[in-house]
């Protein structure tokens, strides 16, 4: 290599690990305030995971990263702590939340709302839908499986090449359909965003706000979350009706029970 050039690359370099460095720090800084890196370091010596790899995703309600135990990986959520996540959310439902839990601010809703999360994979993992097995959670961090390969995290729906649609859909009814009967719950915010593609197959993500299916707005969300994936289904090239596809989850007699008298 001429001489002007090695002396051109290791200033490229410099600079080039500065930016990461500053990245990286920016990341610390946003996600990690003290009481967060504490919940970290209190998962690490129950033995959750031994080292957070590097993030897969960040966003303003929260980060997820991706961990390692041993030979094997993890996915740790972790939310901010603030109003933030709780802004698309029906003000009813934060007041549920609230009143379910009594937290005082929003730090213990934040809380609240990374157990309910992790509660809700639990059920789901029991009623064997496929989604991300919960292994624990401390304040505003969940940990679970890690979906996807060594290669990098599994991508979500949205991003990934949909080969046969008519099968896509067959496995939407099955594991949605699964949500419904088996474990009665309205999933409440289902897009192809919030389900990963992994080994040919769905995995649903994302479930705090999932609601029972006797809940009062069960139907109009199961009604969105199906009408969701029938346009992109239709996208894809599989023309499916939204009122069959609700139908084939069950999706038809989600609600209230009917009042008697
Ligand atoms: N268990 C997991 N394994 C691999 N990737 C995950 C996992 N959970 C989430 N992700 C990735 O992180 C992104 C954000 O996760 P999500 O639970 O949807 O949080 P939010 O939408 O609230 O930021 C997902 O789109 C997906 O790419
Ligand atoms: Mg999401």
């Amino acid at each position: 290599m001429p001489r002007s050039e090695t002396a051109v690359f290791p200033r490229r370099e410099r600079e080039e690990d500065r930016r990461k460095e500053s990245d990286q720090r920016k990341l610390l800084d946003e996600f990690f305030d003290h009481a967060t890196l504490l919940a970290v370091s209190r998962l690490v010596s129950q033995g959750q995971f031994d080292s957070l790899d590097f993030p897969i995703s960040t966003g303003k309600e929260g980060g997820v990263f991706r961990a390692t135990r041993g030979a094997e990986f993890r996915a740790v959520k972790v939310y901010r702590i603030g109003n933030t996540v709780f802004r698309h959310l029906p003000p009813y439902a934060v007041e549920e939340l609230r009143r379910e839990t009594s937290a005082r601010n929003w730090g213990g809703l934040i809380f609240a709302w990374t157990r309910r999360e992790h509660t809700i994979l639990g059920r789901l993992t029991d009623a064997g839908v496929r989604c991300p097995r919960p292994y624990g959670h401390f304040r505003n961090v969940l940990v679970m499986e890690f979906v996807g390969t060594p290669e990098g995290a599994a991508p979500r729906l949205k991003d990934a090449a949909i080969d046969d649609p008519a099968g896509l859909y067959e496995e939407l009814v099955r594991e949605i359909g699964r949500m419904i009967r088996e474990a009665h719950l309205v999933h409440a915010d289902l897009s192809p965003y919030n389900t990963l593609y992994f080994e040919g197959k769905v995995v649903l993500i994302d479930v705090a706000q999932a609601v029972p299916t006797d809940h009062p707005d069960a139907r109009r969300l199961i009604d969105r979350d199906i009408a969701n994936f029938a346009r992109f289904l239709g996208r894809a090239g599989y023309e499916v009706e939204p009122s069959a596809f609700l139908a084939a989850v069950g999706g038809d007699r989600v609600g209230p029970p009917p009042k008697e008298g």
